[in-house]
């Protein structure tokens, strides 16, 4: 690839150019080429790789483990029942350490302070596989099978409709703006997008030539889209507030009468999963025809690879 990305860490997507965003997508094409050829090879022959996690994951510690244990490398799951992350420890002296013994660190979890300190004392590189702000190694794999669907990215419309100030939506805002995408997030009032995440998309989009919009109307918003994305109502760590989302965002919900406001026959529906089925989508969408969701979560693992040969 021309843009030059060794040593790089990956904590948001917004320390990120378009032309890094761009590279990274086509190594991920060419990446899921090569394994489906049966053509992978050992390119993290003697890495070895720390996957912190704080929180539940499945895709990502997967994805992770499988793209680095496939092609050589050694990783090593770490919950923070296994280590001192934070707790009798300060957390930039395991930082230190892991970084004298792993060639690169991923990260999931609450504060995305924690992802920024272990980039900055640990000396190799961290990617951010979910905090309580962003999810930049999901968008990677959106971006992705959204290109894998319509062939382009500029000039698409993708609406995410739900809760609007969450890690994926804002997100999605930052990645869809980098790559030319339209994109619009339907939400209620209160969980609108945070002010200065739709400011730094709508400045990128001003220079990608696309338009980034926020609104309270699910109908209207999706109208002509592209695609139409959902995540839960609930994020991981919000577990308290599941009653009042509920009653915020069931108008919110993606079924088959918000796909057919899209008037796009061709209209995908993608989600990061997990999904509660009969909550933020029904089975039908989901299990129906627009549904691209198993491949957005295949596609994690070619993300995450290609991420990890960019920067190792
Ligand atoms: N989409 C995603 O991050 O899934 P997991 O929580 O299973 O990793
Ligand atoms: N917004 C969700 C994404 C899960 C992949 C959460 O943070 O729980």
């Amino acid at each position: 690839m021309a843009v030059n990305m060794k040593g790089r860490s990956f904590l948001t997507l917004k320390d990120w150019t378009p032309e890094e965003v761009r590279a990274v997508l086509t190594l991920s094409h060419r990446v899921k080429k090569e394994g489906r050829g049966g053509r992978a090879r050992q390119r993290f022959q003697g890495r070895t790789l720390a996957l912190l996690f704080e929180k539940r994951s499945t895709r990502t510690r997967c994805a992770f483990e499988t793209a680095f244990g496939e092609e050589g490398g050694h990783p090593v799951f770490l919950s923070t029942l296994d280590i001192h992350l934070g707790v009798k420890e300060a957390l930039e002296d395991t930082a230190r350490v892991l970084g004298r013994m792993f060639d690169a660190i991923e990260f999931r979890g609450f504060k995305q302070s924690t992802v920024d300190t272990l980039a900055k004392y640990s000396g190799v590189p961290v990617y951010n596989g979910l905090t309580d702000e962003w999810h930049p190694t999901q968008v990677l794999a959106d971006l992705m099978t959204l290109e894998e669907a319509f062939g382009t990215l500029a000039g698409r419309k993708l609406v995410f409709v739900g809760d609007g100030r969450n890690n994926v939506a804002h997100t999605l805002l930052v990645g869809c703006a980098q790559m030319g995408v339209n994109v619009t997030i339907a939400a209620p009032a209160s969980l609108q997008p945070a002010a200065d995440v739709l400011e730094w998309s709508r400045t990128m989009a001003a220079r990608t030539g696309c338009i980034v919009s926020a609104m309270t109307d699910p109908r209207e918003a999706v109208k002509g889209a592209d695609a139409v994305y959902t995540d839960v109502w609930v994020s991981m760590g919000e577990e308290e507030k599941s009653g009042e989302r509920i009653a915020l965002l069931t108008p919110y919900q993606v079924n088959d009468a918000l796909m057919a406001a899209t008037g796009n026959k061709d209209a995908i529906f993608l989600h990061c999963l997990p999904a509660v089925k009969g909550k933020e989508v029904t089975e039908a969408v989901i299990e129906g025809p627009a549904s691209r969701v198993w491949d957005e979560a295949e596609n994690r693992k070619h993300t995450i690879k290609a991420l990890m040969l960019a920067t190792l």
